[in-house]
């Protein structure tokens, strides 16, 4: 295998909520060059969040040429490069003309609240409530089906398109390929079933578009180019990419962010799980070959789908809307510090939260709770706190809400967790990782090569163009130097931190507009 994998490279572009990267990947997963850049976020109204689909293109652009001179210069060649991955955002949405190609709005981003009112209004429809055994999302903010609602009621542009049969739609992965592969005239307007599994438009037990989901919404199949859904790994149906320094490369897997960090966290057996800590937080649980429909407030999702022989993976999943974005707006908004990393440091300046509790609700609440009106809210101030409680609370806000969701998925599958695997941004921090083994009174497992994301959609490319064929071939890719984080508080103080939070999550909603 050793010698097979000699000389061999994958490429990866992850294009996340606030930053790109792209990194290319030996053939034992190790990066071998990488760039990242961020990107603008809009927040033109309170709850809105929107993002230029245009600039984001232009940093996939930046890092694809900044990481390719990198790899060149390292003395390796383009060719070597065997296919890239894509993985992506999800739920983020795009809608562009199929004409022109030129996008009609901006890209309505997932945490965006804009539709609390147009969700609340579908919900008291008669059929809302059988949606979710259909697509496995309960009606909520956070699915793409309600912002391309939005953008027909509310943008003219976007209303006339569709009105004409012009309008395309899109989440970010199909934006991607759509300019990658050299348009949709090449019959590449695709999205992966992991991706498709998150507007509410895919059944999730046939992997296709539902007429009752399209009825429900009031879409028309006819007037709207939906993207074809194709398994995550597949060597033809993303096509090559037409420009750029990858020219001629072919595009082999392309998946959901999430999904991509469960495959490279090598969660492939039923039962095993990860949470990512990016801008959101979000833990996928493998529950097998069969949908597991939630009654406590996850998510059923696609895990992952590698096509041909190999059976499509379910997972539930918990989403956190808010994670590296509390972090960020300690420094962007409030100046906490400079860089989000040094949150750590201004954390561990203090012994505790000092009695604050900071439920980071500026999305509503998502998993387990789905509190649409929820707002931010931070709890128990006195003169007595300090920059560094607020710090402390913020990290922990997604430890709890880790907690709660660990909690609703041992009540859906019956199974309780024995050990969390953990990557993104915010498991960089010794201080949160052992915050959340406390929390959640089970160890915490951390690999020390944290870009999980990216390598899950390298592998998936991997598979298609035969690299790997077996999961097992994987099983030594970033298994050294992991890090474990024993719980270390009693079970009484435990149950006491989670208490509290409890309780303020039940006084965080109802706020006024
Ligand atoms: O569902 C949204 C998710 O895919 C975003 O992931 O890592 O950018 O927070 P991330």
């Amino acid at each position: 295998l050793e010698k097979k994998l000699k000389g061999c490279f994958i490429g990866s572009i992850d294009q996340g909520t606030t930053s790109t990267r792209f990194l290319i990947f030996d053939g034992v997963g190790n990066p071998v060059a990488q760039h990242q850049v961020e990107f603008t976020q809009k927040y033109p109204h309170p709850g809105w969040h929107e993002q230029d689909p245009r600039e984001i293109l232009d940093s996939v652009g930046t890092c694809i040429q900044e990481a390719t001179a990198q790899f060149v210069s390292q003395g390796h060649r383009i060719s070597d490069i065997a296919a890239i991955g894509i993985t992506n955002q999800r739920e983020t949405t795009v809608v562009w003309d199929t004409v022109t190609g030129e996008p009609l709005y901006n890209a309505i981003a997932w945490p965006d609240t804009r539709t609390g009112a147009l969700v609340r209004e579908l919900k008291s429809h008669k059929d809302a409530d059988k949606l979710q055994e259909i697509c496995g999302l309960p009606l909520s903010t956070y699915p793409s089906s309600v912002k391309l609602l939005w953008l027909l009621r509310h943008v003219h542009a976007v209303k006339d398109a569709y009105a004409e049969g012009r309008l395309t739609f899109g989440t970010v992965d199909t934006w991607l390929l759509h300019w990658l592969n050299g348009g949709m005239e090449k019959n590449h307007h695709v999205t992966d079933t992991t991706n498709a599994s998150r507007t509410m438009f895919m059944n999730l037990h046939t992997l296709q578009y539902d007429d009752r989901l399209m009825e429900f919404f009031g879409l028309d199949k006819e007037k709207l180019h939906l993207p074809r859904i194709v398994p995550s790994s597949c060597p033809k149906s993303f096509g090559v990419v037409a420009r750029g320094p990858l020219k001629g490369i072919r595009i082999a897997g392309c998946l959901g962010d999430q999904s991509a960090a469960l495959v490279g966290q090598q969660g492939f057996t039923p039962g095993a799980a990860k949470n990512t800590y990016g801008t959101g937080c979000f833990l996928l649980y493998n529950v097998g070959e069969k949908p597991v429909m939630s009654n406590h407030g996850l998510l059923a999702t696609v895990a992952y789908d590698f096509g041909g022989s190999m059976r499509v993976a379910y997972a539930l999943e918990g989403s956190i809307a808010v994670a590296g974005s509390a972090v960020k707006f300690l420094s962007n908004n409030l100046g906490f510090f400079e860089k989000s990393h040094q949150i750590g440091e201004l954390a561990a300046e203090v012994e505790d939260n000092g009695g604050c509790v900071f439920v980071t609700a500026f999305s509503g609440l998502f998993a387990p709770y789905w509190i649409d009106d929820a707002k931010g809210t931070i709890f128990g101030i006195t003169q007595y706190t300090e920059r560094g409680h607020i710090a402390r609370a913020t990290l922990e806000a997604t430890c709890f809400q880790t907690k709660a969701i660990l909690d609703a998925m041992e009540l859906d599958s019956g199974h309780q967790l024995k050990q969390l695997a953990v990557d993104g941004g915010m498991s960089n921090s010794d201080l949160c990782m052992q915050t959340q083994a406390n929390i959640i009174g089970i160890p915490v497992d951390r690999p020390a090569m944290r870009e999980t994301t990216s390598l899950g959609a390298a592998i998936a490319a991997g598979f298609a163009v035969g690299i790997w064929e077996k999961f097992a071939e994987l099983k030594e890719i970033n298994q050294k130097n992991r890090t474990d984080f024993q719980p270390n508080i009693s079970e009484a103080k435990r149950a006491e931190m989670f208490e509290r939070w409890q309780r303020a999550v039940s006084m965080c909603r109802g706020w006024l507009d």
